[in-house]
């Protein structure tokens, strides 16, 4: 069995409950994102460590296209500065079994007060020293625009995020507008990474949030947040689930240039989009 397959099966079943308090939910609705302290079991997070790992390993995705570096143009040489894996669980579904997975499909359900929710997942790694940052975006300028969300990103990192390492930064009430209009990074639809065209009015006004590893941070799809590089000595790993109601297609789609030009370019990459949901 290869090194990757035997230590899937090897998933520790450790249990952890996780509950909100009433203001989580308002603090939820006003500022558009909260943090917890806690959201897996230690046991789980050395697994999801070694897991990753091996998976960064291969750089490979769980289908074609699906491995890629957020800062760069498909197939750069040399180091990748901000690795993605997108949709781990479609190839190993045993992630949907986790602690984090079913947690966040939980507060999930609680902070967008809806019944169900189903998601998808991605792992965004930021290596010591060279780990590229994230300018200012929001979650929902990736998505397809001829759709409404109601969505959500619950954020974990595998090690400590703190300023140096690259924590996340948000804009307390910046989810309440609507999407501002992006660029592909280096206005080049090659690079996965997007990037508001100006910076957002209220930047000024970003908190930064460092979190331990195995807390996380929930924000909403329209929230504008930013990362910055790691320049750390210890790697960054991170890993969010996206927690969505099936969305709604519009009548008019929105007008997102840079989606369509990114989804072109990939597409002539890698071929078709997977599409994650039935
Ligand atoms: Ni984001």
């Amino acid at each position: 069995m290869s090194v990757l397959a035997d230590l899937i099966q090897r998933r520790p079943d450790a249990p952890f409950e996780v509950e909100l308090k009433p203001t989580q939910i308002e603090e939820f609705r006003t500022r558009g994102f909260i943090q917890i302290p806690r959201i897996t079991s230690d046991e789980e997070l050395a697994w999801l460590r070694q897991v990753y790992d091996a998976l960064f390993t291969e750089k490979r995705g769980a289908y074609r296209g699906g491995y890629f570096d957020l800062t760069r143009p498909y197939d750069s040489e040399g180091e990748d500065l901000l690795p993605q894996i997108i949709a781990p669980e479609t190839r190993f579904p045993q992630f949907k079994e986790t602690s984090f997975w079913k947690n966040g499909a939980k507060l999930a359900r609680h902070l967008l007060g809806v019944e169900h929710v189903r998601g998808w997942g991605h792992m965004i790694r930021k290596p010591a020293r060279i780990g590229g940052s994230l300018p200012w975006h929001q979650d929902e300028a990736y998505w397809d625009p001829a759709f409404d969300y109601r969505a959500l990103g619950c954020w974990m990192p595998l090690d400590a995020a703190t300023i140096e390492s690259g924590c996340m930064s948000m804009i307390p009430g910046a989810h309440l507008g609507d999407i501002v209009p992006h660029r592909h990074l280096n206005d080049d639809p090659n690079v996965e990474g997007l990037e508001t065209i100006t910076l957002p009015a209220r930047a000024a006004e970003a908190v930064p949030l460092p979190t331990p590893a195995g807390g996380a941070v929930l924000h909403h799809c329209r929230m504008l947040h930013m990362s910055g590089p790691n320049v750390s000595e210890h790697v960054r790993r991170a890993y969010a689930n996206e927690w969505q109601t099936p969305p709604v297609k519009r009548a008019i789609p929105y007008e997102r240039p840079w989606q369509v030009e990114g989804r072109e370019a990939h597409s002539k990459k890698f071929g078709k989009d997977l599409v994650f949901f039935d």
